[in-house]
């Protein structure tokens, strides 16, 4: 079946639990206009039972944006999905990647690449709930169960549901003994395994996470694959996005300073902060904004220090600038 793929996803910043929230999100969005940003994951436990608002929430200037799902209920996928697509977002995503115990209890996240008819029949209600794309996120394997014919049987009964892109972290999780940390870093990177996966599915688009560090390395894998995915990278050291809308995009729009992104986000916070967010909670996501530029350290300590105080307000944000430039920002 040809899917019906609407998005560009040449470039995505990932899920990311507890970073990529909506505050999160909006900061990327200053410093990319097209990157594809995901949320974090949110389990259909906490959408059917707990605040929706809370959960779905998002700014309009955050599209493309892909909400990530939680679950293996085909029902509850399919009206999940349905309430995600009702709240705007352009893409719906399975979690079939954290292998948290959490996650394994509630019989979702990675530990469903053991079952890839339950991922197909959540694909199938979900694509029969959604006209956006529904997509799924895995690793390349699990445990002992981490065989090529293993990935290409999961892959494909996936595919065959209908499953409209395929987002791959390039190595494997072990369910037990390693931290979800330790599963980012201990088991090896396999691009090679996407590679392969690429060829035998030539039509599936497939889009290549895990330890991918600069827009030049995302540029050389867009030669054979239709996306890359950037995580923790895109967090600590968000100026990587500046040149992405160029780079990967050939967006000609040229690219706003740091200092404009930062004036854009002190309207932002002054909003938020007036319905009640405390300031801590976006200012937090902005830390890296000064990555490897002279000043970052005193402005990470300095937001560090303040953002969380009673009452702290957005003037923090910007006498938290390095020195020189505070003035060009007043
Ligand atoms: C703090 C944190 C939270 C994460 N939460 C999620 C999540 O909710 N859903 C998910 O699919 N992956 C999650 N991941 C994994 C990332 O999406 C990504 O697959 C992983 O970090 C590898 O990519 P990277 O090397 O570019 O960071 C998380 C990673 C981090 C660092």
């Amino acid at each position: 079946m040809a899917p019906a793929d609407p998005l560009d996803r040449r470039l995505a910043v990932a899920p990311m639990l507890d970073w990529s929230d909506r505050h999160c999100r909006y900061f990327l969005r200053l410093i990319t206009r097209r990157t594809l940003l995901y949320t974090e994951m949110v389990t259909t436990g906490a959408l059917i039972h707990g605040d929706q608002e809370r959960h779905l929430r998002f700014d309009p200037a955050e599209h493309p944006v892909a909400l990530q799902l939680g679950g293996s209920d085909p029902a509850d996928m399919a009206s999940c999905a349905r309430l995600g697509a009702d709240w705007g977002y352009d893409e719906i995503n399975i979690n079939v990647g954290c292998p948290s115990d959490r996650v394994q209890d509630g019989r979702f996240g990675a530990c469903l690449m053991a079952e890839p008819r339950v991922v197909a029949d959540c694909v199938g209600a979900m694509k029969a709930a959604v006209s956006v794309p529904v997509t799924v996120k895995s690793r390349i394997g699990i445990d002992d169960r981490d065989s090529y014919a293993e990935l290409v049987d999961f892959v494909g009964t996936v595919a065959e549901a209908g499953c409209d892109a395929l987002i791959l972290h390039a190595r494997k999780a072990w369910l037990r003994g390693l931290s979800p940390r330790e599963n980012r870093e201990i088991p090896p990177l396999r691009y090679d395994v996407v590679d392969r996966l690429k060829q035998d599915f030539p039509a599936l688009p497939i889009a290549i996470n895990g330890g991918i560090l600069t827009l030049a390395a995302a540029v050389r894998f867009l030669d054979r694959l239709e996306g890359v995915m950037i995580g923790r990278e895109a967090y600590q050291n968000p100026w990587l996005l500046a040149d992405a809308d160029r780079l990967i995009f050939g967006d000609r729009k040229p690219v706003p300073t740091r200092l404009e992104v930062l004036e854009h986000f002190v309207r932002y916070v002054e909003r938020e902060l007036a319905a009640g967010v405390p300031l801590n909670a976006m200012s937090r996501h902005i830390l890296g904004l000064f990555q490897g530029q002279p000043g970052a350290r005193a402005w990470r300590r300095y937001l560090s220090e303040n953002a969380h105080k009673p009452g702290a307000g957005a003037q923090v944000l910007t006498a938290a600038l390095p020195r020189p430039r505070r003035t060009h920002a007043a």
